[in-house]
């Protein structure tokens, strides 16, 4: 297979006025079609090319830099735009919301990890909640890593490059965290992840 970048599943400025219209034109239209178009370059005449993406993010990762920061991004994005929803941030799915409190004490505390651990990620990268040994884990990964080459399955992510928040929030990142998880996180789609990955 070769990577594709699909449409955004809503309009640009869907999300204003938490992510401006020009933050997607930039991110998706620029930022991840680079990854889409840069792995394509690289997966090329590898013996990779022809797995799935996940079999070549966990792969490439250690063994070619490279293809693994293009194709893990391109992992990451094509999630993160799910991860997003207009008129998001609202109510956990009842399954999700009861293992995230067994797990990580509250729904509060489980935001508040999550929210810290973008804002403590030095540099660019990601941060999450995933599926590690039967819990939920929350998890921050430098660059273009993920869940995956850490021995767990991501149900919901974060962006902290700054190219995901700088037009509209400057240096302000736990601003950014702060509206994503309360404005914009698509919980269903965590929720779906969340049944497929137990
Ligand atoms: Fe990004």
């Amino acid at each position: 297979m070769s990577f594709t970048l699909p449409d955004l599943p809503y309009a640009h400025d869907a999300l204003q006025p938490y992510l401006s219209r020009e933050t997607l034109e930039y991110h998706h239209d620029k930022h991840h079609k680079a990854y889409v178009d840069n792995g394509n370059k690289l997966l090329e005449g590898t013996d990779l090319a022809g797995k799935s993406l996940e079999e070549i993010v966990k792969a490439s990762f250690g063994t070619n830099q490279a293809l693994f920061n293009n194709a893990g991004q391109h992992y990451n994005h094509l999630h993160f735009w799910h991860w997003l929803k207009p008129n998001g941030g609202g109510a956990i799915p009842g399954e999700l919301e009861k293992k995230i409190i067994e797990d990580l004490g509250s729904v509060e505390k489980a935001k508040e990890d999550f929210i810290q651990a973008g804002v403590s990620q030095f540099g660019s990268g990601w941060a999450w909640l995933a599926v590690k040994d039967g819990k939920i884990v929350v998890l921050k990964t430098q660059n273009g890593e993920n869940p995956l080459v850490h021995g767990a399955t991501p149900i919901l992510g974060v962006d902290v490059w700054e190219h995901s928040y700088y037009i509209d929030y400057r240096n302000r990142r736990p601003d950014y965290l702060k509206a994503f998880v309360d404005h914009l996180v698509n919980w269903e789609y965590a929720a779906e992840l969340y049944s497929k990955a137990i």
